[in-house]
C-alpha cells in the first residue's frame, strides 16, 4: 500500500501518518510527498524522514492539466496506490481525479457538508456552533463534496477560542486520518 501525501502546509497530518507508519497501526508506506509551495513546511519534515518529494511550483505550467500531467506521472512512477489530501489547497482536475477516481481522500476541518471551503473552523467558530469536528471523504471535482468515509464531532465548550477550537480539531484529525486510511487499504477498496 503506498500513499503519496499532498501537502502544502505545515504537514501535522503528513507527520501524524509517518507516525502511524512507524508505529503500525497503519500498514502503509508514505512513497511521496506531492506539495505545490517550495518553501512549504512539510518539505523539510520529508527530507528528515527520507520521503521523496515531488515540489513544484505551478506558475511554471502554462496551466493546471500540464501540472497534474506531470503529477501523475511521478505518481505512476512510484506505483502509488492511494492519494491522501493533507492541506493541499487546491482543488483536484479531472487529469488527476480521473486515473485515480476513487482513491483519491481528504481531510477536512468541519462536520461536512457544514462550513466547506477555506478557513472552516474559523467558520465555525463565527457562526457559534456548539458541535463542529472533522471529515474525512472521497474527493471528486467539487470544493469539499466528495462521498462522506468518517466523521468524528468535537464541542465547541463554553469560552472556548478559536485558537483551543483549532486544538482540539487537529488532535481529533491526527487520529481519525490514519486510523481512516488503514481501514480502507484493509478493506481493499
Ligand atoms: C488540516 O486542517 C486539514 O483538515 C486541512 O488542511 C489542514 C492541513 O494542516 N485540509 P496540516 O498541514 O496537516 O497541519
Amino acid at each position: 500500500n503506498k500513499l503519496a501525501v499532498f501537502a502544502s502546509g505545515t504537514g501535522s497530518n503528513y507527520d501524524a501518518i509517518i507516525e502511524a507508519t512507524k508505529n503500525g497501526t497503519l500498514e502503509a508506506e508514505v512513497a511521496l510527498l506531492v506539495c505545490d509551495k517550495p518553501n512549504a513546511k512539510v518539505i523539510e519534515k520529508a527530507k528528515q524522514n527520507g520521503t521523496p518529494a515531488f515540489v513544484f511550483d505551478p506558475k511554471q505550467y502554462r496551466n493546471k492539466q500540464m501540472f497534474e500531467a506531470k503529477i501523475v506521472e511521478v505518481l505512476q512512477e512510484e506505483k502509488i496506490d492511494w492519494i491522501i489530501l493533507a492541506g493541499y489547497m487546491r482543488l483536484i482536475g479531472d487529469t488527476l481525479l480521473h486515473p485515480f477516481d476513487g482513491k483519491i481522500i481528504n481531510i477536512h476541518p468541519s462536520l461536512l457538508p457544514a462550513f466547506p471551503g477555506l478557513d472552516a473552523i474559523g467558520q465555525a467558530f463565527d457562526a457559534g456552533v456548539k458541535v463542529s469536528g472533522v471529515t474525512v471523504h472521497y474527493v471528486d471535482s467539487g470544493m469539499d463534496t466528495g462521498k462522506i468515509i468518517a466523521q468524528q464531532a468535537v464541542d465547541v465548550e463554553d469560552g472556548m477560542t478559536r485558537e483551543e477550537l483549532q486544538k482540539a480539531i487537529q488532535q481529533v484529525e491526527h487520529q481519525l486520518y490514519p486510523a481512516t486510511i488503514q481501514k480502507l487499504i484493509t478493506r481493499g477498496e
